[in-house]
């Protein structure tokens, strides 16, 4: 079995996640995440919280899963959101056109028409993958979900295919709650949805799936990242273009993310402080930076609305290097598309480092003289005045001395102007957008894939302690009620300082501790007969399998470091635990 099939069997033994809707055959691309699945993804979900967010005091949104048509028209997902589609002419199976060809060892760019796709199926003779039947001609598939919102046909809407776009439509508001300032980062974990045409990979391509999405809000004319400096020594893993342009495509280079600036491979500091943020973040799920890459997007591969992208990849076990978030310079592109299709102004204002003076005009009619000389006409001539502009009444006053409403001459006496000196402080301006978009599925899968260990014919998770989906299990070593009785006592005590733990009985401690093992809890407590004598329990590593006699007292202290992030041994030597 490969490591993909024991993992997707782990996962759906235990309840991780398993294929939705199984009691009806299930549905390609729908998949539920069950308890302890669910426990993994909102860690994940918080860890990306602290460290994209909170750390930077940025904000978090909820907008709708479902937005009108209009709003995906403007974006440019309408026109653009779509892959290329072969159908089988025995079968009429469906597939994605590239994930076809890339199953058969051809590596391709991301920017062929359906007539490319059509040659290179003819060129190297590829079929359907299910009854080897001839493929018929290549087509566009849209992948947005349409709907229809309310009882009116004609309310088309979407589900939406990104968060991010509930970024741009309520950015206004959010910049005007959080009093005008910038740079600000705007995020949103919620579900995105894609109508995906043959999705065959598990929990790496969904047709809904959860997305933890920031876009940073800056002024372009101030683009420099103030937090960047700490990190410009990090190793960072490149798959530049020039690497990817003379056909290296299986590593990466590494180096530091102050060489990636020097040498231009990426050209926007808060870009590069998210990717490095983004090494991080998944080392710290438990995902080594060797096994991850920054692959650049070509052009033709970049979605409608990038400048330019980088797709943040590990490798997994089946599918070689998998996309995991993608990080895009999104420009004004997006803001400017809804200004223009809403006609709402949804400007920025910066202050400019000094003020500017410019000179406004006010032409007043005297309405009591236009009367007096120009009788009943005076209604006519007030309305057109009022829809007139003051520079082209001034320029006519200037030119001819008068204006003419219609057939009638108004002298330049009738108007009082006057002159005013206007101080201007501040100018409006779209700002620009650095996106870094995480897929929270594949990467929930991703961590299961590198936490999955054997041993002999045993499974051991080596999640990261504070993403186990609990701190710590509670087991007495017989099930005799004395035991039982002590180790409840200890898992209520710990229940109430806040820990989550799991009590478990009832089978023999070796079975326990497999069980416990094989979902990641990270420490064991074990009741035995010395407990009932001196009060000390036995704590057992998830890893190592190496154990230590604990003051049941210093217990709590205990699962501190570990949740901490020390180590097992280093735990106990800190605390001189005695070895058993
Ligand atoms: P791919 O090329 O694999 O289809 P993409 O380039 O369309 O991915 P993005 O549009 O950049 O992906 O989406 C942002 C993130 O959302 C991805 O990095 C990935 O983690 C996640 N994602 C995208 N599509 C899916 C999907 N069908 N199922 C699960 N996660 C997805
Ligand atoms: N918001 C980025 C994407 O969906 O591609």
């Amino acid at each position: 079995m490969s490591r993909a099939d024991k993992v997707a069997s782990l996962a759906r033994r235990r309840g991780f996640f398993w294929p939705a809707y199984e009691i009806y055959g299930g549905v390609g691309g729908l998949y539920a995440w069950g308890p302890y699945g669910v426990v993994l993804k909102n860690k994940i979900a918080n860890l990306w919280r602290e460290v994209f967010v909170y750390k930077h005091d940025f904000v978090e949104i909820q907008s709708p899963d479902i937005a009108p048509y209009v709003v995906f028209k403007a974006s440019g997902h309408v026109d653009s959101f779509k892959d290329v589609m072969v159908s089988c002419r025995e079968c009429n199976r469906k597939y994605r056109a590239d994930t076809l060809l890339k199953e058969h060892g051809i590596e391709i760019r991301e920017d062929l028409s359906p007539s490319d796709y059509e040659d290179l199926i003819r060129e190297n003779n590829v079929r359907c993958p299910v009854c080897g039947g001839k493929l018929g001609n290549a087509t566009y598939f849209t992948t947005m979900f349409q709907t229809i919102i309310g009882p009116y046909s004609e309310n088309k809407g979407f589900l939406r295919p990104e968060t991010a776009q509930g970024m741009f439509t309520e950015f206004k508001r959010v910049y005007e709650a959080m009093r005008k300032r910038l740079p600000i980062g705007i995020a949103q974990v919620g579900k995105g949805f894609r109508n995906e045409i043959s999705p065959r990979q598990g929990v790496i391509r969904l047709r809904e799936f959860d997305m933890m999405e920031l876009e940073l809000f800056y002024d372009p004319s101030d683009d420099e990242c103030p937090y960047l400096d700490d990190y410009l020594d990090e190793p960072i893993n490149m798959l530049h273009k020039e690497m990817i342009e003379r056909g290296d495509l299986s590593g990466y280079e590494t180096m530091t993310v102050k060489d990636a600036l020097d040498r231009k491979i990426i050209d926007n500091s808060w870009m590069a402080y998210f990717m490095i943020l983004s090494h991080i973040f998944l080392e710290m799920l438990g995902i080594p930076r060797t096994r991850q890459r920054f692959r650049e997007k070509l052009a033709g591969e970049r979605a409608h609305y990038a400048r330019k992208t980088f797709d943040q990849e590990v490798y997994l076990d089946r599918w070689g290097w998998v996309e995991v978030s993608g990080h895009a310079d999104r420009t004004d592109y997006d803001l400017s598309a809804h200004l223009k299709n809403s006609g709402v102004d949804i400007y920025a204002e910066r202050r400019l480092k000094e003020a500017r003076y410019v000179k406004e005009y006010e032409v007043r009619p005297r309405v009591r003289d236009i009367k007096r000389d120009f009788g009943d006409k005076v209604g006519v001539i007030m309305s057109r005045l009022s829809k007139s502009d003051v520079n082209k009444l001034l320029d006519s006053f200037k030119r001819d001395g008068y204006i003419l409403i219609d057939d009638i001459r108004l002298d330049k006496k009738y108007f009082d102007i006057e002159v005013k000196v206007k101080k201007i402080e501040s100018e409006k301006f779209i700002p620009h957008v650095i996106e870094p978009s995480f897929g929270l599925d594949r990467i929930a899968y991703a961590v299961l894939e590198y936490a999955y260990n054997e041993k002999g014919d045993r499974i051991i998770l080596s999640l990261p302690a504070y993403l186990a989906p609990y701190d710590a299990a509670v087991y007495p070593l017989l099930s005799k009620d004395e035991f039982i009785e002590y180790a409840r006592g200890l898992y209520d005590e710990l229940v109430k300082s806040g820990y989550k733990i799991l009590f478990d009985y009832g089978d023999s401690i070796g079975k326990l501790y497999a069980r416990g093992d094989e979902i990641g809890i990270p420490i064991a407590f074990t009741v035995d007969y010395k407990t009932l004598e001196d009060d000390t329990v036995t704590v057992r590593d998830r890893d190592t399998w190496v154990q230590y006699r604990i003051d049941k007292g210093r217990i709590q202290e205990f699962i501190e470091k570990i949740l901490g992030g020390i180590g097992f041994e280093e735990a106990a030597a800190s605390m001189k635990l005695e070895l058993i």
